[in-house]
Formats: C-alpha cells, sequence, structure tokens
C-alpha cells in the first residue's frame, strides 16, 4: 500500500483527513507533529475511530495510522503539508530541505484574513500570487508540489460515518504526480477529483475558502461544501 505523511497531521483538518485517507483503504498513514507523543495520540484516536465506526467501509480492510516526527513522515510516497500558512518556511526548515526532494508534496494551505466579527473573510495572497507558489520556491525544484483538498471543511472530513461527496479541484505542473493526488482523491468516500490546471491557477482555488467561510457565516450554513456540476 502506498503511504501518505501528514506535516502537522494533528491539527484541525490533519486528524480528520487521516481517517478518510485509511478509511479509503487503498493508502496507510503517518500523521506527524512537532511532538512525537502528539503525533501518537493523534493516530490512536484515528484507529480507534475506525474501529468504532459504524459506517460502510471498502470490502477490504483499512488503511494503518502511523506516526511520526514532522521529518519522519516525510519518508512517505505522498506528503500533505497541513500547517498553517505562516508556519511553513519554518516547518520545512526545521524538517531539512533535502528531505522533500523528488517526493509529491500537497498543499491544502489557504493564507486568509480573517474578519469573523464583521462576518467576512478574504484571501492574504503572499506576493508570489498564491500561497503554493511561495511554497513551491521554499522546496527543492525536484519537488513535485500539487494543490488539493483546499475547499473541504476540517469538520466534513472527521464525520467518517457521512458521505463527502465534493469536488476537489486538483492542480499542479507535474502530469503524473497531479494524476496520482487525482487517484488518492477518488480513494476517499465519494469525492471528485477536477483538473484546475497549472499551479499558477492554485490562488484561485485558494481563494474559494474564504468565499465560502463567509457564506457559511452569514446565511447560517455549517461545513459549506464545493460541487462542480
Ligand atoms: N481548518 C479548516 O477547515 C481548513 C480547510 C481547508 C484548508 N485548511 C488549511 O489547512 C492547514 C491546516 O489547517 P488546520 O486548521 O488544521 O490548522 P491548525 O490545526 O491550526 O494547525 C495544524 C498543525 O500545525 C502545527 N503547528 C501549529 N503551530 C505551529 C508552529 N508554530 N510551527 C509549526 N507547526 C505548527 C500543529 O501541529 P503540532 O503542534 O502537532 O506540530 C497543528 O496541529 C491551514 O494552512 C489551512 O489554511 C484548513
Amino acid at each position: 500500500m502506498k503511504l501518505v505523511g501528514i506535516i502537522g497531521g494533528t491539527g484541525n483538518i490533519g486528524e480528520g483527513l487521516a481517517r478518510r485517507i485509511c478509511q479509503g483503504g487503498k493508502y496507510d498513514v503517518l500523521i506527524g507533529s512537532r511532538e512525537a507523543a502528539k503525533a501518537e495520540a493523534a493516530a490512536c484516536r484515528v484507529t480507534e475511530s475506525l474501529q468504532t465506526c459504524t459506517c460502510e467501509l471498502p470490502g477490504g480492510p483499512v488503511g494503518t495510522c502511523g506516526c511520526g516526527t514532522n521529518a519522519n513522515v516525510c519518508s512517505a510516497d505522498i506528503i500533505i503539508l497541513s500547517v498553517p500558512f505562516d508556519k511553513v518556511a519554518s516547518t520545512i526548515e526545521s524538517i531539512g530541505v533535502a528531505c522533500f526532494e523528488k517526493k509529491i508534496v500537497i498543499s491544502l494551505i489557504n493564507p486568509m484574513l480573517r474578519y469573523p466579527k464583521e462576518k467576512y473573510f478574504l484571501p492574504d495572497r503572499p506576493v508570489e500570487g498564491s500561497a503554493a507558489l511561495a511554497i513551491q520556491k521554499m522546496l527543492p525544484p525536484s519537488a513535485k508540489l500539487i494543490t488539493a483538498f483546499n475547499n473541504v471543511a476540517s469538520g466534513k472530513w472527521e464525520l467518517i460515518d457521512e458521505v463527502l461527496d465534493y469536488s476537489i479541484v486538483v492542480c499542479g505542473d507535474d502530469k503524473e504526480a497531479k494524476a496520482t493526488v487525482m487517484d488518492l482523491t477518488r480513494s476517499i468516500s465519494r469525492l471528485q477529483p477536477l483538473d484546475g490546471g497549472p499551479l499558477a491557477m492554485s490562488g484561485v482555488v485558494e481563494s474559494i475558502t474564504p468565499l465560502v467561510i463567509t457564506l457559511a457565516l452569514r446565511n447560517g450554513l455549517k461545513d459549506v461544501g464545493v460541487y462542480f456540476r
């Protein structure tokens, strides 16, 4: 089975994402953290929830959920960066940029300006035009950066008893890496991957999330998802 490592896998998104990927039964997951013990606690919760869930599981066994430091999980075939945007540079630096050589790296990161009292959120694009284009500069040239999963709220990843049937826009410049990430997407519940074009399009996709949160806040909706049909 292929292995997916999640850097910052202990967070709001990371743990639910780990659950969903394991649930699909096609990938094993390693949850990463700055603290190995924190990663272990999260991996135990994921394993326990998969054992007790009443949801429809794939025919075969589910994937396993292991853990380690952020550096440890970079041994995986696919690495997901799941930390706040302003922590990405220091995280990559502390892991060591060489760990990302030739890896498929997924960014689901959406930098945002938050105005919760006024009930609106705005994209907070770095000078490069998107988080992904900024992150690409932090990674070695041999890393294949792909954006995916940017527009799914953490609450939706968590609820593994519920079907997840959103569209997932996948952007990137490496055709093979993009196809690999689209396969990973297809392995999760009923997610539908859509080719969103090159990494240059990532700013558009990252900007959808502040819109979605604003719509949820102003219209009394919860965990709004995106469907392109
Ligand atoms: N939340 C959502 O609904 C949502 C939806 C779509 C996309 N996203 C994107 O997904 C990414 C993760 O979101 P999240 O809500 O899961 O974030 P989060 O829970 O705030 O943080 C994720 C993990 O980042 C690590 N972290 C926190 N502070 C750090 C620091 N100073 N240095 C290094 N690592 C640090 C922590 O892991 P350890 O303490 O274990 O190291 C934490 O568990 C964000 O970039 C966000 O834009 C979020």
